[in-house]
């Protein structure tokens, strides 16, 4: 293995130098009229997807320093030691294998263990999906973090994948009005609840638990019947048993909250779009698994991504990145992205516990477009910070079955409205608009009153703001799947360049066991040896 250190890397320095010399200053526009193959020299197709990367300030002198960098650091051997399954979680003394819940019958680690599983759960996931059976017609999935945010992005996208007249419900916020809105419509006798953690002892978690059954129990249903309404999926089977859950569909410790929705986590999944369909979306994963194991580096998707943040972050010093599904059934994907690279990467301290000197994890935020850009764009094309947009568009809609006719063609052109939109944004980024331009033009809605030289300053636009575009044939379980594997190993490219371990999250404890202790000062009011903030906030409340 390498220096565990981007900065110990002799390539760090040069990196600095290139950036002071030439890479400030790098001009997309420039670089696309001095490359005359531009888009096809930083373009790359990986598996159900392709990457165009053209957009970026980046140059061959740039890239191959990163690379250099990442071997420096031993990226190759980092990628071999997290896919053979070594203690890479050190924090833990974990393995982190979600890769292996993707890999074929028979190949791949713990193979035996990880097909039981998954046959295991798609069984009961077709079981719940055969309604005149099972009479389930609404399933409502509990739980947070990990436990939410894959399965419920992953369902959304995939909507016309799924089966009409079962619909999944996600509840996961503390805050009572996120079940109490689900079950407003639901009946006892048609709903199966299924709580969602791999510690079984999330408060979040455990509450809605609590309160799903009070609801269950008080529409007149018994302790038996909770047996055949409620299952769990967890590592802490125990704990789910002490709960009153008789079916746990349990995993392993291997398998961390953020990268689980491959896992019986994803049982909502596979009740929603199916079993084949479940594993079509294993399949695209383990597809883009095979890219990021033996893709040469300056070929490889992931790392490509991975070193393109690392530009961006430390040299650049781009503190967040914004992204923009150009498809609806993607808007839960930011949500998901902030917790798969905020926690994963957002660390300040190396391997061996020495502060950082310099900065991890982008802050990464979105909206699906076009709606983003009646809202936040402004800011992206005129605004002081410099924040790389990731554009995500998928060629061919699939809009279901049910649509037909003139509203077929109607919803066709729609989606070409929006493609166009998307398009056109990464380019208005790019080119920008000089401030010759916008004095020579007309606008009609603009000031008659001032002076044109003012006027022409607030509609001129800087450019040169960089983009990267992921295109998609379709959104389909096996692309879906590609998707979200490539983020998982873009995320790991950067931790491992940072010298941080990307696979726990200590960071989130703190607020826990504060909430934990003020819990009860809420009821009593007690307010006695809290800071002067809490202990005001906490009167108020009373
Ligand atoms: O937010 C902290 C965290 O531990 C996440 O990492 C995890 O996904 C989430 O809580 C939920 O945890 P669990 O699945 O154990 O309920």
């Amino acid at each position: 293995m390498g220096i565990s250190r981007c900065d110990q890397s002799p390539a760090w320095a040069l990196l600095q130098a290139h950036f002071n010399a030439s890479g400030r200053d790098f001009d997309v526009r420039q670089a696309f009229a001095a490359e005359a193959d531009r888009f096809g020299h930083w373009s790359i197709a990986a598996p159900e997807l392709f990457v165009d990367l053209s957009k970026n300030r980046i140059d061959t002198a740039t890239l191959d320093l990163l690379l250099q960098l990442a071997r420096d650091c031993g990226l190759e051997s980092q990628r071999e030691a997290l896919l053979a399954g070594a203690p890479v979680n050190l924090t833990e003394d974990r393995a982190v294998l979600h890769t292996a819940l993707r890999a074929p019958a028979g190949a791949g680690l713990f193979s035996a263990e990880v097909q039981a599983s998954l046959a295991a759960m798609l069984a009961y996931a077709e079981s719940v999906r055969d309604t005149a059976r099972s009479g389930i017609t609404d399933v409502v999935h509990i739980g947070i973090g990990g436990s939410d945010l894959g399965p419920a992005m992953v369902v959304g996208a995939l909507q016309s994948y799924t089966q009409p007249g079962l619909k999944l419900h996600f509840v996961s916020n503390v805050d009572g009005h996120d079940l109490a809105g689900v079950l407003r419509d639901l009946k006892a006798s048609t709903t199966l609840f299924v709580i969602a953690s791999k510690t079984f002892t999330t408060q979040e978690t455990l509450a809605n638990a609590q309160s799903a059954k009070a609801w269950f129990l008080a529409a007149g249903k018994s302790e038996a019947d909770v047996a055949r309404h409620f299952v769990a999926t967890s590592s802490n089977t125990a704990a789910a048993a002490a709960f009153g859950i008789q079916t746990t569909f349990g995993f392993w410790d291997w398998v961390g909250g953020r990268y689980s929705l491959w896992s019986v986590i994803g049982l909502p999944i596979a009740i929603a779009i199916g079993a084949d369909n479940f594993r079509s979306l294993l399949a695209g994963a383990h597809a883009m698994d095979e890219h990021f194991a033996h893709t040469p580096l300056e070929r490889n998707a992931p790392v490509l991504l991975g070193l393109l943040d690392i530009w961006y972050r430390n040299f650049h010093g781009f503190s967040s990145r914004s992204v923009a599904p150009y498809h609806q059934g993607l808007k839960r994907l930011p949500a998901y992205l902030q917790q798969l690279e905020m926690e994963s990467n957002g660390k300040g301290v190396d391997l061996q516990g020495q502060v950082l000197p310099y900065a991890t994890s982008p802050v990464v935020w979105g909206e699906a477009g076009t709606n983003g850009q009646h809202a936040y764009f402004q800011m992206l094309h005129q605004g002081t910070d410099v924040i790389p947009v990731e554009f995500i568009a998928v060629k061919k809609p699939n809009f279901g079955a049910h649509v037909q006719g003139d509203l077929a063609r109607s919803l066709a052109d729609q989606h070409l409205k929006l493609l166009a939109n998307c398009l056109a944004q990464s380019q208005a980024l790019m080119q920008g608009k000089s401030y010759e331009e916008a004095l020579g033009e007309q606008a009609p809605t603009a000031s008659k009153t001032l002076a044109s030289e003012v006027l022409a300053r607030h509609r001129s636009f800087p450019g040169n703001r960089p983009s990267t575009t992921l295109l998609l044939d379709e959104l389909s379980p096996r692309s879906l799947g590609a998707l979200i594997a490539l983020y998982e190993h873009r995320v790991f490219v950067s931790g491992a360049l940072w010298g941080i371990n990307s696979f726990d999250q200590w960071g989130v404890e703190l607020g826990k066991a504060l909430c934990n202790k003020l819990l009860p000062r809420l009821s009593n009011g007690d307010a006695g040896g809290l800071d002067g903030s809490t202990a005001g906030l906490l009167q108020k409340i009373q």
